[in-house]
């Protein structure tokens, strides 16, 4: 079996972006493989620094996970932080490329066009994901198209690795649902948390509902363009609906917001069904299996480095 491993960020509330680009893809696939699913816990300090919104998200990460339907027993899931073998070898790495080659990297170099101040580790951010996909031999990474470039520099620092010390790291390629269109957001952009224009996966309906009825819709056409994009998802059979409904925008928002709740109560219930304490376990369960993979690898390269006597 091919070896799979992809990663989410636990740096925010999870919206319904993150299920169609990220969550339901991998649940559609993860089966075929033997897959490994990441809370990038560490990166996620990269843009966070309340330490009781990292420990929800984190767990929130990993319930929507099981929600959306993967079933812990066939997938390694597990937490950065609880594998150090992640942060040492980002080291490595860091020590393998140069500074203006991290410097092309899209989210470093969209904070600095903002004016913004960006942190080490942000600058440092593409070797530790370098890390947590070479350190499993990995073979796909399933990615939304935003994270392509990460993969590229997986790739490039496990060539740079292996000619400076030999055979060791495997090049792993990237996976993009290209079918998968960016999902918009209540504001017509991106649906991004950065952005505040999402729609929660795990609201209540009422939360649900209202973030529907503030998508702002463009009038010159008849069609709400963005509302039925986001309606496509969660439905196929809607043509007829907008046909009727020329103009009606409230109707085709209360309608979005039907559907959506209908669609996402089985995944709720799962969710809220979960416990912390479940989490627990299977984070543990997960470290106990990914940390040996992960040293046994980091054991050659601290060897090929010159590091162990
Ligand atoms: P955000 O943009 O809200 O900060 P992240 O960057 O943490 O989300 O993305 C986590 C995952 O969800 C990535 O794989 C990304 O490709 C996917 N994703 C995020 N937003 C969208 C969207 N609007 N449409 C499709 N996929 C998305
Ligand atoms: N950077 C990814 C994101 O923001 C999360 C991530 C961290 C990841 N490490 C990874 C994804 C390794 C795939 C493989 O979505």
């Amino acid at each position: 079996m091919k070896r799979l491993f992809t990663g989410l960020q636990s740096s925010g509330q999870l919206h319904i972006g993150n299920y169609f680009g990220a969550l339901k893809p991998f649940a559609d696939m993860y089966a075929g493989y033997e897959s490994f699913l990441m809370v990038a816990d560490y990166h996620s300090l990269t843009s966070l620094k309340d330490a009781a919104q990292v420990r929800t998200n984190t767990i929130e990460v990993v319930k929507a996970y099981i929600a959306a339907g993967v079933d812990p027993a066939k997938a390694i899931i597990f937490k950065q932080s609880d594998v150090p073998a992640h942060t040492e070898l980002a080291w490595v790495l860091e020590c393998q490329v140069t500074v203006p080659f991290l410097m092309q990297a899209h989210a470093y170099k969209d904070k600095v066009a903002k004016g913004l101040e960006a942190n080490a580790g942000l600058f440092n951010y593409p070797m530790l994901m370098a890390a947590d996909i070479l350190l499993y031999d990995a073979d796909v990474v399933p990615v939304g198209a935003d994270q392509r470039q990460h993969v590229e520099y997986a790739r490039e620092a496990a060539a740079k690795f292996n000619l400076a010390y030999g055979e060791t790291l495997k090049e792993p390629q990237e996976l993009i649902a290209e079918e998968v269109a960016v999902v918009p957001g209540t504001d017509g952009q991106k649906m991004s948390k950065s952005y505040k224009n999402t729609i929660p996966l795990f609201a209540t309906p009422e939360e649900t509902t209202a973030a529907v009825m503030s998508i702002v819709t463009d009038s010159s056409g008849e069609r709400p363009e963005n509302v039925y994009q986001i309606h496509k998802l969660f439905r196929q059979d809607i043509d007829g609906l907008y046909a009727e409904n020329k103009g009606k925008y409230k109707v085709l928002k209360e309608a979005l917001a039907a559907d959506i709740n209908t669609y996402l109560a089985p995944m709720r219930e799962k969710f809220n069904s979960l416990t912390d304490q479940d989490v627990q376990k299977i984070l543990s369960d997960g470290a106990a299996k990914a940390a040996p993979i992960a040293s046994a690898k980091l054991v050659g390269v601290r060897q090929k480095v010159g590091v162990t006597l």
